[in-house]
């Protein structure tokens, strides 16, 4: 059994990389997974301010928000899903925002790293190429490598232009399939 931490960063709670993100998490629990789920948009973060005073109060950031919802999503789990619709070639800003928090956590640098190995990366984007996904694949790569995880699967959709266009694809039973075979 493992347990996993779904970050997702899409502001459209049935946009089409929630469905991604529903459908991994349905299907990890199917498997008698544990799953921490959180959403980006929903959780009152601020913005790191580069202060280098995290861990200070006891607490990740000394920031009045809810960065301690991320402590436990990092510690006590395995593996993280980064889920994020493509905004502008990488993330989205809400997502941006929550990557900025898990500075506490990076193991190179921090007295209380996270533990997490494995990661996946789940995202949609409106154009067709491939390489619209460069930038965004280049900072998960370097995040991977920063924070000592693997990365397990990337699962890229293109062509994704309106709400619910994932539901004509295969890739829902694909992120389904993801979350059961781990
Ligand atoms: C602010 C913003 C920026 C976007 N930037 C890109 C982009 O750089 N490349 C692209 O192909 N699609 C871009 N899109 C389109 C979304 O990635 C696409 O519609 C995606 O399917 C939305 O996912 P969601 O349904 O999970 O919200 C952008 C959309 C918005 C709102």
């Amino acid at each position: 059994m493992k347990k996993f931490f779904v970050l997702s960063g899409s502001p459209r709670p049935k946009g089409n990389s929630n469905q991604l993100a529903d459908q991994f998490i349905k299907g990890a629990k199917d498997a008698g997974h544990e799953v921490i789920s959180i959403n980006a948009y929903q959780i009152n973060l601020k913005p790191c301010l580069g202060c280098n005073a995290c861990w200070s109060k006891g607490k990740p950031c000394i920031l009045d928000d809810d960065n301690e919802l991320l402590k436990e999503a990092m510690f006590d789990t395995d593996v993280i899903v980064l889920v994020s619709p493509l905004y502008w070639f990488g993330f989205s800003g809400q997502m941006k925002l929550v990557i900025d928090k898990l500075y506490p956590f990076i193991p190179k640098i921090s007295p209380q790293p996270s533990q997490i190995k494995e990661s996946y990366l789940i995202s949609c984007c409106f154009n067709a190429h491939e390489s619209e996904y460069d930038s965004l694949r280049n900072v998960y790569h370097q995040m991977n490598e920063y924070m000592g995880w693997t990365s397990k699967k990337e699962l890229l959709v293109n062509n994704m232009v309106s709400f619910g266009d994932i539901n004509k694809t295969k890739y829902l039973e694909e992120a389904y399939q993801l979350g059961y075979n781990l």
